[in-house]
């Protein structure tokens, strides 16, 4: 995956770094983000639409890993950042993100987020619901302040990766359905407020598609309901925004496309829709979360003890597990690994690689080859820069791991590693 080469001691580095020595100096587990692979993922997007002529912003979905560092990353990049939480907001306004390239999204937006993010002045809200329309004019009147909004529409069309459905009513709890007359009763409530300016629509379809014509169809729905629209109400359209979803690989298993591919097929479809309708062609966002910080991921961990059942299975266990990763428990996720301070060795032996959380589900992996693991070992996972840390717990109250930055041969912490004293920190003691 990107810069990970092995040096002339058999060691994983990554940007350069020895991973060995990265644990040796932040301890394990530890998550190492290779900087330089966002870099590249994130100018895979922007430049296709560059490419293509077609105004476009590209927005990190931090819900994938939200950290000050990261949104820092991001905007170095010229990206655009999709928030979900008034947490993730102040992350991002903390790192000095620009305040007009940052999107809300959220199906329950409280009243003190939306408050947050009209403070803010941020650059536009996704609204999810009717009560979200009745609550956000109510506050715009009142800051008489405008703001700009998109509509999150369902367009019936629900893809996880390589397959993909149509239902005619999508029974999703986001969004306003396109095909029984919500989206349209929300347009109405919004298309002449004074202070929603309504720019447009929003759909995402699901995650980790590998299915280029699944994005096509649900933007061929959405610009023929923009279409509708102007030919009703004079109303033009201009942002459409795609949401994210874009595959990656995770394991040999995986076979997904580049990002200039899923672009590419999106414009194509957006082009053809508007010139058959006639309208002008909308700017087209898209959030990408995993596919920009996914394969960036690798995760440190350290070997532990070893168990025997005999005739069945050979376990090791790693001083992490499903606090860091709760995607093997959560989504029956794959991933592969390797022994970072022996990569040459031959691959002899199959292993089980468990977490140290108690819960028989903590596994990280179920069936891996890797040479005879020693305790002591350094275990790398891949591909765990998504809805990784970003899903990490405090279960058994074990700390959330170090996460580091590497580049061009430099690393540098980007957030501690938790504490006992962090976790207790806002405990208080029985009063009585
Ligand atoms: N935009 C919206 C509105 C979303 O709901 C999501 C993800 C994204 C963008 C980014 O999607 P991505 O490019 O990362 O696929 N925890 C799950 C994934 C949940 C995705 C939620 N929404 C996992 O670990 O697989």
């Amino acid at each position: 995956y990107g810069t990970q080469t092995v040096t002339s001691e058999g060691h994983l580095a990554i940007g350069g770094v020895d991973t060995v020595e990265l644990a040796k100096e932040y301890g394990t587990p530890a998550f190492i983000y290779d900087i330089a692979l966002f870099r590249e993922r994130a100018r895979g997007f922007v430049e296709t639409f560059k490419k293509e002529n077609v105004k476009a912003q590209v927005a990190y979905a931090s819900k994938a890993f939200s950290a000050v560092a990261i949104y820092q990353v991001a905007q170095q990049e010229g990206l655009s950042v999709d928030v979900v939480s008034g947490g993730e907001l102040f992350t991002a306004l903390k790192a000095g993100f620009p305040t007009e390239k940052i999107h809300f999204h959220g199906n329950n937006k409280s009243v003190e987020e939306l408050t947050y993010a009209l403070d803010s002045k941020i650059g536009c809200i996704v609204i999810d619901n009717f009560y979200e329309i009745e609550l956000l004019k109510q506050l715009t009147r009142e800051r008489q302040q405008k703001m700009a909004v998109l509509i999150r529409v369902t367009p019936g069309v629900e893809a996880h990766t390589h397959d993909f459905i149509t239902t005619g009513q999508a029974d999703s709890k986001f969004g306003f359905d396109l095909s029984n007359g919500q989206a349209d009763e929300a347009f109405k409530a919004l298309y002449e407020d004074e202070y929603l300016q309504l720019k447009g629509m929003h759909c995402h379809i699901g995650s980790q598609i590998f299915e280029t014509e699944a994005f096509s169809l649900a933007a061929k729905k959405v610009v023929d309901k923009m279409a509708e629209w102007k030919q009703q109400y004079a109303f033009e359209a201009t942002v459409l925004n795609l949401g994210g979803g874009f595959g990656i690989r995770y394991t040999a298993e995986d076979a997904p496309l580049e990002p200039a591919v899923y672009v590419d097929d999106m414009i194509k479809a957006v082009k053809k829709e508007a010139e058959a309708f006639g309208i002008e062609l909308p700017e087209i966002w898209i959030e990408p979360g995993r596919s920009l910080v996914g394969d960036a991921g690798t995760t440190l961990y350290t070997v532990g003890s070893h168990k025997t059942v005999p005739d069945v299975r050979e376990y090791i266990a790693v001083d992490g597990g499903m606090s860091d990763n709760i995607r093997p428990a959560l989504y029956e996720a794959k991933y592969e690994g390797a022994i970072a301070n022996n990569m040459n060795a031959a691959l002899t032996t199959n292993y089980t690689v468990a977490g140290k959380l108690c819960e028989s589900g903590d596994k990280i992996i179920e069936d891996i080859k890797l040479p005879e693991v020693q305790t002591g070992d350094i275990l790398a996972t891949f591909c765990t820069g998504a809805y990784g840390y970003s899903m990490a717990s405090n279960y058994n109250r074990v700390g959330r791991p170090a996460v580091v930055f590497v580049e061009n041969g430099n690393h540098q912490l980007a957030v501690k590693r938790e504490s006992y004293e962090d976790m207790a920190q806002l405990d208080i003691e029985l009063k009585w």
